[in-house]
């Protein structure tokens, strides 16, 4: 059965959530599941926003049909052709045929490219191109990269309503609440929304700030994303949290410890470490083991604080193999603009330490704080004195007004 919310006057949500998805594009967690947003405008044209993932397609399609209520389909605008967007493109052509494709230059090649499209019945648009609809016009903002290079922004400028393709969106399914002001985005929300942005947007952060200065200069009311819920009421929050991840800067002054231990040794002394911090008056501090807790949350937690400290044995002459998917996951994501520091374990050659700063001296504007502490299997007396003081380097560092 259908089940569609009116956004505002003619415009419509028709998209769906997936809570059996296990792994999102086979990489990324999902217990919260997720949405798969598409909205439907009646105007004088009706104009559908995306399509969905076929996960939900079913009920994506039953939602078109009863918001359309017998008036035939005249324009889908794509805004992205990845395809938890796309997926439903080619049936939804089968289904409409006289429908319209609006969509740039660069996404029309993949429709060929995913689905053999090479129909006529296409607009391409590009920056700064209208189209009137009826009593609105639509406005097509070009957003590359953020993060597929094909990426188009539509905007409303009589109501203010911009489509922003995947910016702006989260993991986790919609519970009811449609709106981020019916749900508390900032409990519920914003660490799925920082772990989306940071493990699939994160790597563009300059795009994504050419896109907020274009995105600067128009009235904003409503902002529908293609996952998560839909803003119309104190957006500038989230608008400020994209900013501050978008420039690489930290979103809060604490430390992230992350360690990698076979035998609790180094865990030990990572422990012994984040005591240290705390006692010297850091209460923001978290601690994770990397081979437990998934790499998406690790990023999203290691791009939060203002300092991150890398603890791991050393393994196969190197660095142990889950620290290493780490560390190299950062680089990969332009991970940059942080506080660190190092420990590394070895029983009889330890070299994890050296081969975690090479990596890390790949990452723009790291700044070490203290000197590594090397453990030769475990914590002894005088490593147990170095901790400390390393620990209360960290905790001091933390503390210090920011320049
Ligand atoms: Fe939600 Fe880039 O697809």
């Amino acid at each position: 059965m259908h089940n569609t919310v009116e956004i505002c006057k003619d415009l419509y949500y028709v998209g769906g959530n997936d809570r059996r998805i296990a792994l999102f594009e086979s990489a990324f967690p999902v217990p919260r599941g997720v949405s798969y947003n598409s909205y439907l405008l009646l105007d004088e044209k009706t104009v559908l926003f995306d399509t969905v993932d076929v996960a939900v397609s079913e009920l994506f399609f039953e939602n078109v049909e009863h918001v359309l209520n017998g008036r035939k389909l005249d324009y889908l605008v794509v805004h992205h052709l990845e395809p938890d967007h796309s997926a439903s493109f080619a049936r939804l052509l089968e289904k409409y045929p006289g429908v319209t494709v609006v969509t740039c230059q660069k996404a029309r090649m993949m429709l060929a490219n995913f689905f053999g499209f090479r129909g006529e019945n296409v607009i391409v648009v590009k920056e700064g191109d209208a189209l009137s609809v009826g009593k609105r016009t639509l406005k097509f903002v070009s957003a590359p990269m953020v993060h597929w290079p094909e990426v188009l922004f539509t905007y409303i400028p009589e109501e203010g309503i911009l489509f922003s393709a995947d910016a702006f969106g989260t993991f986790g399914a919609l519970a009811g609440g449609i709106f981020a002001d019916e749900v508390n985005f900032e409990r519920d929300f914003l660490d799925d929304a920082r772990r989306y942005y940071f493990n699939i947007v994160g790597k563009y952060g300059v795009q994504v700030q050419n896109v907020l200065k274009k995105a600067a200069g128009l009235e904003i009311k409503l902002v529908c994303p293609l996952h998560g819920p839909v803003w119309r009421e104190n957006f500038a929050w989230y608008l400020q949290k994209y900013d501050t991840w978008s420039k690489y800067q930290p979103e809060e002054r604490g430390v992230a410890v992350f360690y990698s231990s076979v035998y609790g040794h180094t865990q030990n002394a990572a422990e012994i470490l984040a005591a240290a911090i705390a006692q010297n008056g850091v209460t923001n501090l978290k601690m994770y083991d990397v081979s437990v807790t998934h790499v998406s949350e690790l990023l999203a937690e290691a791009f939060r604080y203002s300092h991150v400290v890398f603890c791991s044995t050393t393994y196969n002459n190197g660095i142990f193999i889950s620290m290493e998917h780490f560390l190299r996951d950062l680089g990969a994501h332009a991970y940059q603009n942080r506080k660190y520091a190092v420990v590394e374990n070895g029983s009889w050659a330890p070299q994890a330490g050296g081969y975690m700063k090479s990596l890390i001296g790949e990452w723009k504007n790291m700044t070490e704080v203290g000197e590594t502490v090397t453990l030769l299997s475990a914590v002894n007396e005088e490593t147990l004195e170095k901790l400390k003081a390393l620990g209360k380097e960290i905790a001091d560092d933390i503390k210090m007004k920011k320049e």
